[in-house]
C-alpha cells in the first residue's frame, strides 16, 4: 500500500445543524469534502456530550466518502464492535483514553477498520514511537479535545517529528483543531495529510447555501496545495 499524500480535506460534522446532518453530510460531500469527520464525546474523556453508534450509523447513510470516526471516550475497546457494525470506515482512539492503546489498535484492525491514534496538545509524538506499524493515522489535536471553534495550538514541531518517525510507512497526519487557511498551510507544510475543519467549513453556510461550504473548503484547499506545489 502506498500513501497518497494529496491533502485531504475533513469537514467536522460537529459544526453542522444537528437537527439535520443527513442534508449537512450531503451538502459537503458535494461541495468537496474528501472524508466525513465525526466527532464522538462521552462527558468523561472530555467534557462534553455529542452522539453514540445508533446516530453514527445513521449518518453512514448519507456519506459516500469516508466516514472518519474520532472518539473522545473512554474505554474504548467495549465500543469498538459498535462503531464497526455502525460503518465506520476510519476509528481513532485517544492514546490518553486508556492504559492500553496498542491492544485498542490492534482490536480496531481486527474488527475490519482502519486504526487512528490521537495525541493531545500535551502528549509528545514520541509517544507513538511504538505504534507506528499499528495505526493507519496519527491524529494531532491542536486543541484541547471537546469543542469546536477553539483557538489553534501550534503543533507543527510534533507534526515535523511524526513525519519524520513514520519514515515510509503508509501512515496519514491528521490535524484536528483550530484549522483554518493560514493554519492549513503551516500544518501541511510540516507534513500533514488530513486536515479536519469545523467551524472553518460550516462558517456562514447552511445546507441551504452549500455554495459557502465549498467556498470554504476551496479556501483551505488552495493554501494546503500551495504547501505541497500541488497548485503552480
Ligand atoms: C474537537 C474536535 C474537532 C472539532 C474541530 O474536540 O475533535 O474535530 O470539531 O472544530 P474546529 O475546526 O471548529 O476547531
Ligand atoms: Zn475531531
Amino acid at each position: 500500500m502506498t500513501l497518497e499524500r494529496t491533502v485531504k480535506i475533513a469537514p467536522s460534522i460537529l459544526s453542522a445543524d444537528f437537527a439535520d446532518f443527513g442534508r449537512e453530510i450531503r451538502a459537503i460531500e458535494s461541495q468537496g469534502a474528501d472524508w466525513v469527520h465525526v466527532d464522538v464525546m462521552d462527558n468523561h474523556f472530555v467534557p462534553n456530550l455529542t452522539f453514540g453508534p445508533p446516530a453514527v450509523k445513521a449518518f453512514r447513510r448519507h456519506v459516500t466518502t469516508v466516514m472518519d470516526v474520532h472518539l473522545m471516550i473512554a474505554p474504548v475497546d467495549p465500543s469498538i464492535q459498535a462503531y464497526a457494525d455502525a460503518g465506520a470506515d476510519i476509528l481513532t482512539a485517544h492514546l490518553e483514553a486508556g492504559p492500553h492503546i496498542h491492544r485498542t489498535l490492534q482490536a480496531i484492525r481486527a474488527a475490519g477498520m482502519r486504526a487512528g491514534v490521537a495525541l493531545n496538545p500535551a502528549t509528545p509524538a514520541e509517544a507513538a514511537a511504538h505504534l507506528l506499524d499499528l495505526a493507519d493515522l496519527v491524529c494531532v489535536m491542536t486543541v484541547n479535545p471537546g469543542f469546536g471553534g477553539q483557538s489553534f495550538i501550534d503543533m507543527t514541531d510534533k507534526i515535523r517529528r511524526l513525519r519524520a518517525m513514520i519514515g515510509d510507512r503508509p501512515v496519514h497526519i491528521e490535524v484536528d483543531g483550530g484549522v483554518d487557511p493560514q493554519t492549513a498551510a503551516r500544518v501541511v507544510g510540516a507534513g500533514a495529510d488530513v486536515l479536519v475543519a469545523g467551524s472553518a467549513v460550516f462558517r456562514g453556510g447552511s445546507a441551504d447555501r452549500p455554495r459557502i461550504y465549498g467556498e470554504n473548503i476551496a479556501a483551505i484547499r488552495r493554501a494546503a496545495d500551495a504547501q505541497t506545489g500541488t497548485l503552480a
